[in-house]
């Protein structure tokens, strides 16, 4: 919680501009406060009319939330609905059916057009073929392809059979993905043969096979492919099936099943604090009536809007804000294939500048590299690129720093679109406290005030309110539709990370370190647990650790973060071998190594940045290794803490000698 100082003196506020406020969905502070204070008044009630008015039900639900099980909290739980259905079938008969559902835009720089009624037919016509092959409601799949208009068609026509889908990302290593294909039970993958990113092709069927061999997925029987680049990729005859050949002489339609609002749409895992990734299990009817209303909240969707998120739909923001929300709100979304650098720096910028898209989405790790670039070669400096078209843009995934906040104001922006630097988590399912384009004013690096119906607070660890300014965990306080409903096989674990004893086990807590400034605006720290959040993605410290200690070489090893100026974070690994301290030559060789098995073993995202080695680790005499004493040998600087509980405090000044 070392910014806190830098942001909290931070007084510039940046008001949104009059005509958007007048034609914003919530217009102004009091339509804010009204929304805020009839979820206060009649929290049912209000979560009840939502949820009618932006979903489309095949069997009304009767009671909104049941909180007998707590908190195992149900919405909506004797409703029906399929999620596909409303982000399909309701725009063929609503003036959409032939609007663009997608641009896709390849990493080569070619276009490729969806109207809705294009896509509802693509997912139909695959849906209809899962079918065929015997797949249906209440089995898993496993989604492991790259960016692409076949990735929404293959989790839309999951979704229309009432088939949990996990998705796992493209650059997680066959390791990872052999992990979640036994967790989650999954019975079928869709995948690729490769992916292309930045002028590179990547295999991902050869990982399929890879994580297949390792065992344990003995239910899978059936493995679809994607052909993106027609590469030579390992082929296993009757159990693997071209996607365009299962898609290929089925109808255009396809009954979707109607599942109750409870009904797992998707297990996406995620880092928690122990080794082993949580399976976060998200709902139907919840989720999707949150992914829909924050599209219209947060990004003021209209039907004009060209809208551009660019996550990964490997990660919960490519779930909610790419093949869920924009589908449930009719909108026209760019789907991007590749990187912000390639063929340069100035390719998302040039994307915005061709599709005129008027509202963009990004993370902060993504803004901090193009503003070294831009430095760089100014060529491709965002004042370069034609941006006017732009009216919201948006920030998630981990704290903006003021700075990085700034410069997308002013040169992405063009100091009239308004930032939404939206906090929240997989575990959220959608927005949890952000600024609203026709509403908030808005200090760079905070998220600034809940959306309405979301009571989020700041206590400490007896779970008592701190006063504004006194930092302290953050909680959310009362449920909400898309929050997860549990850790996938593992409700003990659910209880325990997210509704602790501690805190009365009353409140939801987030993992997040936060404060409140005199406004009420929030401020997040970061984690306050063992995870790291490197270029917006979350990677335990102890998956780190533990795959570290499986090679043959290593005796121990401790991991944790330092600030890294465009990483966010970056992972610094501190290693005993089981031989003797390698000398300066053979650490550099070692390193090298080990860090390609960390790539091997998790994937490449959470490679160590430095690796350094010691004869031992800092110890307390009752052998727990002191973390925070790490954290600050990586920073490189000086150890100003008492050290007298340390059974070895020599051995600091050894590891504080960087490679
Ligand atoms: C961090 C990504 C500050 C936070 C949607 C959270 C943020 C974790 C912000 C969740 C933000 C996300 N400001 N920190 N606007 N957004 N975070 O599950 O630490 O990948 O707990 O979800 O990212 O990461 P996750």
């Amino acid at each position: 919680m070392s910014t806190i100082d830098s942001v909290l003196t931070e007084t510039r506020v940046f008001q949104p501009p009059a005509e958007l406020v007048k034609q914003a969905n919530i217009s102004g502070m009091a339509a804010y406060k009204a929304l805020y204070e009839e979820a206060e008044r009649d929290f049912e009630g209000f979560w009840g009319r939502l949820a009618r008015e932006t979903l489309q039900w095949s069997k009304p639900f009767t009671k909104v939330l049941d909180e007998s099980n707590a908190p195992f909290y149900k919405w909506f739980e004797d409703g029906e609905l399929n999620v596909s259905y409303n982000c399909l079938d309701v725009h063929l008969t609503n003036g959409n059916a032939d609007k663009v559902a997608i641009i896709f835009e390849s990493d080569d720089g070619k276009t490729t057009k969806v109207t809705y009624r294009e896509l509802h037919a693509r997912v139909c016509r695959f849906a209809n073929g899962i079918k065929a092959l015997g797949y249906k409601k209440g089995d898993r799949s496993i989604i492991y392809m790259p960016m692409s208009i076949e990735a929404v068609v293959a989790m839309q026509a999951c979704a229309r059979l009432g088939i949990t889908h996990s998705v796992v990302f493209g650059g997680f290593s066959a390791k990872s993905l052999q992990e979640r294909i036994v967790d989650v039970g999954a019975s079928f993958i869709i995948t690729a043969d490769e992916q292309v990113r930045g002028g590179r092709t990547i295999p991902l069927k050869p990982a399929v096979e890879e994580a297949i061999a390792m065992g344990g997925c003995e239910a899978v029987k059936k493995v679809i492919v994607y052909r993106r680049t027609g590469g030579n990729v390992p082929w296993v005859e009757g159990r693997d099936l071209w996607m365009h050949d299962v898609e290929q002489g089925q109808p255009d339609t396809c009954e979707p099943v109607q599942v109750g609002a409870e009904h797992p749409l998707f297990v996406l895992y995620t880092s928690g604090s122990t080794g082993k990734p949580k399976g976060v299990q998200h709902s139907s009817g919840g989720y999707l009536l949150w992914a829909a209303l924050t599209m219209k909240w947060t990004f003021d969707i209209k039907p004009t809007d060209v809208y551009w998120c660019t996550a990964d739909v490997g990660w919960v923001t490519g779930h909610t804000y790419i093949t869920y929300g924009p589908l449930a709100v009719g909108a026209t979304q760019i789907v991007f294939e590749g990187v912000p650098t390639y063929p340069n720096a100035g390719r998302f910028w040039e994307i915005i500048q061709k599709h005129k898209a008027t509202i963009f989405y990004t993370a902060p790790t993504a803004i901090r590299s193009l503003i070294k670039a831009a430095e760089a070669s100014p060529d491709h400096h965002p004042k370069k690129y034609d941006l006017s078209s732009l009216r919201i843009i948006g920030s998630v995934g981990e704290p903006i720093n003021p700075e990085a906040w700034v410069w997308y104001y002013t040169n992405v922006g063009g100091e009239r679109c308004p930032i939404v630097d939206t906090w929240w988590q997989t575990e959220t399912g959608g927005h949890m406290i952000t600024p609203l384009p026709g509403v908030t004013g808005l200090k760079p690096g905070s998220c600034t005030l809940p959306l309405p119906g979301i009571f989020a607070a700041i206590v400490d660890e007896t779970g008592a309110d701190v006063e504004l300014g006194k930092g302290g965990f953050l909680v959310v306080k009362r449920p909400w539709p898309a929050m997860i409903r549990t850790i996938w096989g593992d409700p003990e674990r659910f209880k325990k990370s997210y509704y602790p004893e501690e805190l009365g086990g009353k409140y939801y807590l987030a993992g997040d370190g936060a404060n409140r400034d005199a406004d009420g605006y929030f401020w997040i720290m970061g984690r306050i647990d063992d995870v790291l959040n490197v270029s917006g993605h979350r990677l335990g410290t102890m998956e780190v650790e533990s795959a570290l200690v499986a090679h043959p070489l290593v005796a121990e090893a401790a991991v944790v973060g330092r600030p890294d100026d465009v990483t966010g974070e970056a992972v610094v690994a501190f290693v005993v071998l089981k031989r003797a301290r390698p000398d300066d030559a053979e650490a550099a060789e070692i390193a090298k190594e080990l860090r390609n098995w960390v790539a091997k073993e998790i994937g490449p995202i959470a490679k160590p940045k430095e690796i350094r080695f010691g004869d031992n680790l800092p110890k307390t005499r009752s052998g727990k290794i002191m973390r925070r004493l790490l954290r600050v040998v990586a920073k490189g600087e000086a150890i100003t803490q008492d050290v007298s509980t340390l059974e070895n405090p020599a051995i600091l000044e050894q590891l504080g000698k960087a490679l």
